[in-house]
């Protein structure tokens, strides 16, 4: 199939979609293809079996995660360190449980992936933010502000790397030297790396994950990935954490109690599919995407005065500040003046700020910017 294929979704019980069928979506982190050939040639075989109990994470299923691992990120582990589950955002949460007591808190820097400003209520916990600064052409860490916010009640520091919505990709020294943070405020590290296999120039800005740190930083450290997002299969519900630390395991089991179902049997036929044979899909997707990116990148600056974005290195997710124009809520605008839909950065502690999703076909992308641009036009500079 050629990226380029428009497919109906519209009708097939999407959220991105079907939540508002009267709206032209650019919001929810999934993407407008099908999924790799072999991904589907997976499911079909496994629905031809036709029974469908239960489910245990196979054994294949977890020496394929542990290759991709070894040979992606460069982690020699053993199936004890992995932790199968249904989905991410409940990993946060129950993390957040794990750790905290009701009166701590948690810190992460914004803006950022909207759940990661929610998961502390779950354990009774204060969220802390600080916002990332934009320096040197990149947005950064600020390293002061994160001293002076850390309290000692805070448990954890929760990172999106790669960072949705800014779409950087950190390097190892900033990695380092958040670790060093963590190590010296007694904080859970929680790196989620769900975007990581999303990178579009792997040359310039090669992935560093958590999992590559030093020994002792990795004591006190959970890892959190997925295939969900690189080859489409976020419907189905399969991630996984990485606890390397016994002890820490031991309180994730006890927090998870009984409050997960046990993980969905399609999905983790998908998840070894994907990762075991997509990988040339992989490829073409980030081919793709590049030129989507580039696309959104050019049409902002030559084409949305007023308007700036972020140079996506990961991610198919771009992040239009709109705070030059005279408008307060630029997301209920696109709404309203040109019937798009797109997430209002304010969830992500980024107001008046719009997420696009490039994730689709080019002509879409050329479509949805220019909607931007007619709803924008007399507000642009
Ligand atoms: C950084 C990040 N983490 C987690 C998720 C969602 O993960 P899951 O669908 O496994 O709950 C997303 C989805 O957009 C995301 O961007």
């Amino acid at each position: 199939m050629s990226f380029d294929t428009i497919i109906t979704r519209r009708g097939t019980g999407s959220i991105k979609w079907d939540r508002r069928p009267d709206l032209d979506p650019y919001w929810v982190a999934d993407m407008d293809f099908t999924s790799p050939p072999a991904v589907i040639e997976a499911l079909k075989q496994r629905c031809d079996h036709g029974v469908f109990g239960y489910a245990h994470p196979h054994e294949s299923l977890e020496d394929t995660v542990l290759t991709y691992l070894r040979e992606q990120h460069g982690a020699e582990l053993t199936a004890e360190s992995l932790e199968h589950l249904g989905g991410l955002v409940p990993a946060l949460s129950l993390i957040a449980r794990a750790v905290g007591e009701p009166g701590d808190s948690l810190l992460t820097c914004t803006p950022v992936y909207y759940p990661f400003l929610h998961v502390a209520k779950d354990a009774g916990m204060d969220t802390l933010t600080v916002d990332h600064i934009y320096k040197d052409g990149q947005w950064r860490f600020d390293w002061e502000a994160l001293e002076q916010t850390v309290r000692p009640d805070t448990k954890l520091f929760i990172l999106c790397n790669p960072q949705n919505p800014l779409g950087r990709v950190f390097e190892e020294a900033e990695i380092l030297q958040l670790a060093e943070f963590c190590q010296r405020h007694h904080l859970l590290l929680v790196s989620d790396e769900i975007h990581c296999d999303l990178i579009l120039d792997a040359k310039q800005t090669p992935h560093f994950s958590a999992l590559r740190l030093p020994e002792n930083y990795r004591e006190n450290l959970i890892t959190l990935m997925a295939p969900s997002k690189t080859y489409n299969i976020a419907g189905l519900g399969y991630a996984y954490a990485v606890i390397e630390n016994e002890s820490l395991r031991r309180r994730f089991a006890v927090a998870k109690g009984c409050t997960l179902p046990e993980i969905n049997l399609l999905a983790m036929v998908g998840a070894e599919a994907a990762y075991k044979h997509g990988e040339s899909w992989r490829q073409e997707l980030l081919l793709y995407l590049r030129k989507n990116r580039d696309t959104v990148s050019e049409f902002v600056r030559t084409e949305l005065p007023g308007v700036s974005t972020p140079w996506n290195q990961a991610t198919y997710l771009s992040l239009l500040d709109c705070r030059e124009l005279d408008i307060k809520q630029p997301a209920l605008h696109l709404e309203k003046e040109a019937g798009l839909w797109l997430n209002d950065g304010a969830a992500f502690g980024a107001p008046r700020q719009v997420r696009f999703n490039y994730g689709c076909p080019h002509a879409r992308v050329l479509e949805g910017l220019e909607k931007i641009k007619t709803a924008f036009s007399s507000y642009l500079q």
